[in-house]
């Protein structure tokens, strides 16, 4: 059976991820901040079995290389950086402190440990366990907000954090296309999740559908491109 590792697996995205992939008979090692709060996942698993839940903060680099110290030996098909923030929530109240004029370097520092530097730190200590797999692939959940080309949003820390995702992801690609292993961005959509504004237009089984078909599909070929839940390419 292939193991996927997901991080933020306790709601949202990351909830469905493993739902999806226990129920296709994957090994999965579901990470999240607080597993003793995380009564939806508690439910998941002990209803399908094959998930082991183990506590993470990707902001907590020491905590990562524990639990990859912890789990020495074991393969890991399919890496995925899904952990994420936008910033503090109710989104409409905070969003200001990601503009121009009242910017919040703290709060863009924060942003960027956890969306940028957190899937990069993933990606470096369980490089050996992804290495060690089949399927060899390291996914990481991004966003068309952080395309030079496509959005302009002006939400500075959320989006140059995705930029800077992209752009590190990339260049682990290359770096790590001579040991075939794969290294995606993939966008899942403007999905019905607590990163919502109230405009959300996808629901989440169905990103996680598209999002599970595309890793499914990635060859080394498609190693650091950055597509969207639905197949698109993004010009980014
Ligand atoms: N929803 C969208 O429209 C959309 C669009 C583009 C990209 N994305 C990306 O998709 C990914 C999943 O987001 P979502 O929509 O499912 O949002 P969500 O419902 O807000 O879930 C975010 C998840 O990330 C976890 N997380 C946050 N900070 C963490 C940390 N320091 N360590 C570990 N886990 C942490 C959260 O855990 P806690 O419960 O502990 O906070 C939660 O499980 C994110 O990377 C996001 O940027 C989403």
């Amino acid at each position: 059976m292939p193991t996927t590792l997901i991080t933020g697996a306790n709601r949202g995205l990351g909830l469905e991820f493993t739902r999806q992939y226990a129920q296709s008979d994957w090994d999965v090692i579901a990470c999240c901040r607080n597993p003793d709060d995380a009564a939806d996942l508690q439910s998941v698993a002990e209803q399908l079995g094959n998930i082991r839940i183990e506590r993470l903060d990707v902001a907590d680099h020491a905590a990562i290389d524990a639990l990859a110290s912890r789990l020495a030996g074991q393969a890991i098909d399919v890496l995925l950086n899904n952990a994420g923030i936008i910033g503090p929530v109710p989104i409409p109240e905070h969003i200001g402190r990601q503009h121009f004029g009242q910017l919040d370097y703290d709060l863009w520092a924060q942003v960027l440990r956890i969306n940028t530097f957190g899937p990069v730190k993933m990606a470096e200590a369980f490089l050996s366990h992804v290495a060690a797999s089949e399927q060899k692939k390291i996914v990481s959940l991004s966003s068309t907000v952080g395309s030079l080309v496509e959005r302009d949003t002006a939400a500075f820390a959320y989006a140059s954090s995705k930029t800077a995702l992209n752009k590190s992801m990339r260049l682990l690609a290359a770096t790590l296309k001579d040991r075939g292993i794969i290294v995606s961005m993939v966008c899942p959509g403007y999905v019905k999740t607590r990163m919502d504004f109230g405009t959300a237009d996808v629901e989440i089984p169905e990103s996680v559908a598209g999002v599970r078909k595309l890793i499914d599909e990635f060859s080394l070929a498609d190693s650091g491109t950055f597509r969207r839940y639905n197949g698109d390419v993004v010009a980014w």
